[in-house]
């Protein structure tokens, strides 16, 4: 049965779908099966891995909240082993018709994947950046969340309400929810900045912290619009060797992959 990991963090920009995207496919990479799930109305990781071929295309939105079974909705990736379940525009209307239905609004993405839940070692949430609906939905689906945070000014404060959520998760609609851990992403050793926030962070939440951070690193960014992970589109730069460091420390590995 599939751990289900959110990779949360109600601030834009902080590498949500850059971690999400490269965890999934070093976790492939491991010869683990990932379904990568979209969970944002950007549509970013599914434009990333060129999951969205036509329009009309069935998305997590037909399944969510049109009954479409979430087979028929999932992409079977082409240049990674990864299979998606996009997303694309469709979704921002979402959280508003979840919000009128009377029970069970927080549970709609987990019984949506409930069905595949045994055919994956791995499912990765990829969360919007808010803390609306859909993130509750990723959170009460998930086993556990895993919080990027960038290394730049107000780090903590988002973390912080981030954590209230999750408890306020917990106590409602997930009380095994566990935190995955806080990775700080796009991170230059150069800048005091980035040093200090980086410490801060450590000091604030300890252990929670991996080790192994991610560097800015500009193939990251480049990787999307050739339709690939890092590992396909440069397996030897900074940004993979950081995102495979990543994977194996979340699974207690110690060898290379
Ligand atoms: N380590 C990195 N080095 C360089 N660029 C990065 C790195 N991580 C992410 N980026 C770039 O920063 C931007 C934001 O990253 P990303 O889309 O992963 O963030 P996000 O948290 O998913 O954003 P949103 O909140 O909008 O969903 C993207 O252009 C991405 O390519
Ligand atoms: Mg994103």
């Amino acid at each position: 049965m599939a751990k289900i990991i959110a990779i949360s963090n109600q601030k834009g920009g902080v590498g949500k779908t850059t971690t999400a995207i490269n965890l999934s496919s070093a976790l492939s990479y491991l010869g683990l099966n990932v379904l990568l799930v979209d969970f944002d109305s950007q549509g970013n990781a599914s434009q990333g891995l060129n999951a969205l071929k036509y329009n009309d295309q069935p998305t997590i939105y037909n399944v969510l909240l049109e009954g479409l079974p979430v087979r028929d909705a999932i992409v079977h990736g082409e240049k990674t082993k990864i299979d998606i379940l996009p997303a694309n525009v469709s979704l921002a209307g979402a959280d508003l018709i979840m919000d009128r239905l009377e029970t069970g609004k927080e549970r709609l993405l987990k019984n949506a994947l409930e069905p595949v839940r045994d055919a994956y070692d791995f499912i990765i949430i990829d969360c919007p950046p808010s803390l609306g609906l859909l993130n509750t939905n990723a959170l009460t689906a998930a086993d556990s969340v895993l919080i990027p945070v960038q290394c730049e000014y107000y780090a903590l404060e988002g973390v912080t309400q981030l954590l209230l959520t999750i408890r306020m998760v917990q106590k409602t609609s997930n009380p095994n929810l566990r935190i995955e851990g806080i990775v700080m992403t796009m991170f230059d050793y150069r800048t005091r900045l980035s040093v200090d926030v980086s410490q801060e962070v450590r000091q604030t939440f300890g252990r929670l912290v991996y080790q192994n951070s991610i560097p800015r690193n500009v193939k990251l960014s480049q990787a999307p619009s050739r339709g690939v992970s890092i590992f396909e589109y440069d397996t030897r730069c900074k940004g993979a060797k950081a995102y495979a460091a990543l994977t194996r420390e979340m699974l207690h590995i110690e060898e290379d992959i």
